[in-house]
């Protein structure tokens, strides 16, 4: 490697990454979707494998190039997604869970399109679509890992402030809830985050009262920061 290129601090290590944002359908031409772009896993796929990571990369309907180096497994839905980040668990190191999983899929789906009319007298008529929760991964994660460190669980979380409290103390409530070792708090409505090429965000850890705020940056640049605190726990209790 070049001297000013990135550094090789995570070869030997299977990073396993999710991202883009989950579809859960309604009908073959329907879905309830959200607006993840999967800018930011994928530059955490890339960065990850320029580091020397193998990397595999579990994608939800983005549509950007596939970073070298990196495998990818295309899924639709958070069913999907979970049985592609179990599929590809077994020897992985860390798992950074960037995705934007649907919590609620509709209960039913319609094997023919959902047309507008079904008949005479129904000319106004609208269905109700009936929603069921999908499984927390994340959580599902944390809780299979027991009491051990692997794999290093890094959970996303995309917050706004509001009456209730402000963007860190959301995030420090979720990063509690969750368990993981390591919180990534996008601030989102700052006319930053989805879509857009530049972020910011806090990075928050267990028993941590300081947050690390990088950006606003590059995805590239909080994917690298990222990276760097995942070094530093390994550092800090080998794993
Ligand atoms: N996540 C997950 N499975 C879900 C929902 C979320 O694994 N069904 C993961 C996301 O990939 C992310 C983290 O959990 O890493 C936080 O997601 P977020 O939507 O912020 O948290 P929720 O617990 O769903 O809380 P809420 O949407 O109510 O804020
Ligand atoms: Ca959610």
């Amino acid at each position: 490697l070049p001297p000013d290129g990135p550094p090789a601090d995570l070869t030997g290590r299977h990073v396993l990454v999710s991202a883009g944002g989950t579809r859960e359908p309604l009908d073959p031409v329907r879905f309830l979707g959200n607006r993840s772009s999967g800018k930011q896993g994928y530059a955490l796929a890339a960065v990850a494998a320029a580091r020397g990571a193998r990397v595999t990369l579990v994608s939800a309907n983005a549509s950007l190039p596939v970073p070298p180096g990196v495998d990818v497994v295309e899924i639709e839905t958070a069913l999907e997604l979970q049985d592609a980040v179990r599929e590809a668990l077994p020897g992985v190191d860390v798992i950074v869970m960037a995705a934007a999983v649907a919590d609620f899929r509709p209960r039913a789906y319609q094997d023919n399109k959902i047309k507008k009319t079904h008949g005479p007298g129904q000319e106004d008529a609208a269905p109700s679509v009936e929603l069921v929760r999908n499984p927390d991964i994340l959580a599902g994660l944390v809780a299979d890992r027991g009491t051990g460190r692997t794999p290093l669980i890094v959970g996303f979380a995309a917050e706004t402030g509001d009456d209730s409290g402000d963007v860190l103390t959301h995030a420090r409530a979720k990063l509690e809830r969750k368990g993981c070792d390591l919180l990534v708090a996008n601030e989102v409505g700052r006319d930053v985050t989805f879509g857009k090429d530049d972020s910011l965000v806090h990075l928050l850890r267990p028993g941590q009262d300081e947050a690390r705020t990088v950006g606003p940056a590059s995805k590239t640049v909080i994917a690298a920061a990222v990276w760097d605190e995942v070094v530093q726990l390994w550092t800090a209790v080998p794993g």
